[in-house]
Order: structure tokens, then sequence, then C-alpha cells
């Protein structure tokens, strides 16, 4: 970059790039975008592997937690991907759907703590971030994936196929809120709910709630704390557990990432149990 950029430019430039497939994602600095075509040039020579060069210029925003503004800059102008990790294929465009690279380890975990012949309910599926690496790796029974945005439906269930687990998910495109509703009317009980969006909306937990089973359901809970602050969150659950006749017990938690300044991204897991018979 020494003969493209000053000095000063040079300490402007980033410490590190998202990789997505074969894809580079940078984030460059205002004072960097005028020299935007030499920094992409160069970085296809330094890194010959990269089929493209992308740059990030925004968040993640709105309810289908799209990237706000994610441009092409050199190579190939597809953006679509298959990314390989823990041995799962995600096939997605990355100008349109998410993918953090903070939760890899929870992406895998998850599929860690399932016990043979679960019944799960993903409420806010995407692409199959968790529920893969499940179908995948876990003797799950089968697993309903719900999520509203069609594009993210569309790659779902290419997913599915491109990793030949169509025999354990069940794909559905609709609001989690009325699609739980749909499955616990038609008798379905979960061993765990996924609400895997952050942070989890809690006008969708009482919904949550109506797969409980007597036994016991699992739900993966996620949300953002001050500090080591759990307890709000789980209050937060358990309140609205109790309103709706059920126990809750907090089995365990989890740091997902730091998200600003003393804030993080935490999981929770939280065992909830009918106090009366499910009828
Ligand atoms: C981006 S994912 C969460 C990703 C995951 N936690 C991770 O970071 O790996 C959340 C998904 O929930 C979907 N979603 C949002 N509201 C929904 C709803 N009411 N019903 C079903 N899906 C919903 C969004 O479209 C999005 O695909």
């Amino acid at each position: 970059m020494e003969g493209i950029l000053n000095q000063q430019e040079l300490a402007l430039l980033p410490s590190g790039f998202q990789v997505i497939g074969d894809i580079m994602i940078m984030k460059l600095k205002l004072p960097l975008l005028k020299k935007k075509e030499q920094i992409g040039l160069a970085c296809l020579e330094l890194f010959p592997h990269f089929k493209s060069i992308f740059i990030n210029h925004g968040k993640i925003l709105g309810k289908y937690r799209e990237p706000e503004k994610i441009e092409f800059l050199m190579g190939d102008n597809n953006p679509i991907v298959e990314h390989i990790e823990h041995g799962i294929i995600y096939k997605f465009d990355i100008t349109k759907i998410m993918f953090s690279k903070g939760n890899i380890n929870e992406r895998k975990y998850l599929s860690t703590l399932v016990g043979v012949k679960e019944i799960i309910v993903d409420m806010f599926a995407g692409i199959g971030y968790f529920s893969l690496p499940i179908a995948k790796y876990s003797k799950v029974e089968k697993i309903y994936c719900i999520e509203l945005n069609p594009v993210s439906f569309k790659y779902l269930c290419e997913n599915i196929s491109i990793n030949k687990i169509k025999d354990k998910i069940i794909p559905i495109n609709g609001d989690c809120k009325e699609e739980v509703i749909k499955l616990s009317n038609s008798g379905v009980r979960a061993d765990r709910v996924i609400m895997g969006i952050f942070p989890a909306p809690k006008e969708y937990i009482n919904v949550a709630l109506s797969l409980v089973k007597e036994s016991g359901t699992i739900y993966h809970y996620e949300g953002v704390i001050e500090k080591e602050n759990f307890k709000e969150l789980y209050a937060d659950f358990e309140d609205i557990a109790d309103k709706n006749g059920c126990q809750c017990n907090l089995e365990s938690k989890r740091f997902v990432k730091s998200y600003g300044p003393k804030l993080f991204h935490v999981v929770l897991d939280i065992r909830v149990i009918k106090n009366t018979t499910d009828s």
C-alpha cells in the first residue's frame, strides 16, 4: 500500500477485514474512500485467493436484521457466497443478509446441547444459522424453522438442500408470532425454543411459552446487558413466564460478544415448566 497511501492514510487502514466465503468485506474510514479503487486492487494482488472485495458502509438494521449498505468494490461482482463454517455450507447474498462472525461459537455450541429425538422450534431462523448445525451434528428429531424475510427464507430452503438435511427441518415462511400459535394449536410441543434474534423481543415470549412441554422446555433467549448484570434480562423473561403459569430456572448464561462500551450480547438458557397440566 505504500506507493498508494501516504503515512497518514496508512495509519487509517483497518486492522482487519471480514472473510465470508471467498469475499473480503472491509470497512474504510472516510478519508480513504477517495482511494478505494487503488486499495481494492492492492488487496486483490496481496490476497489473490479472494474472488472479490466489498465495502461495508453501515450497520445491521430493521426487523429483518439486514446490512445497511454493502458496496461492491473490486473483482467479481457477485455477492452470493457459499460460506463454510464448522463443516456447514451457508449460501446467501452478503448485501442482503447478515452473518455475524461474533456468533461463530454459539452457532456450533448450541448443537452440542441438543439431546436425542428433541423437537426444536427456531423462531427467528434466518438462513439457518443455528438450525443447520443442529440438524447436521445432533440427534434431533425435527426442527421447525420460522423465517419472515422471503429472501432469507429462500436461502434457508436452499441451505437445507445443499447440506442434505431435508428430513430434519421443516421450513415455514411467516411471522413467528402467528406461526408458533399455529404449531402450538396443531399439538407441537418443543424440547427447545430458539429465540435467536438480538435482542429477542419481549412481546414474543408469550407465544413462545405456548410451546412448553410439561417436562420442561429450554428457551435460548438473546439480549443485551450492562457489565455482568444478567439478572434484569432473566427477570423480564421470568416475570412473563410467571404471568403465563410457568416456572423458570436459569440453566446457563453465555457471553456472545461485546456490543459497545460496557454492553454485552449474551444468551440465557432458561428451563420453563408448566404449572398446570398441558391441555
Ligand atoms: C439475523 S437472524 C439472527 C441471527 C443469529 N442470531 C446470528 O447472529 O447468527 C434473525 C432473523 O429473524 C427474522 N425475523 C425477524 N422478525 C421475525 C418474525 N417476527 N418472525 C420470523 N422471523 C423473523 C429476520 O428476518 C432474520 O432473518
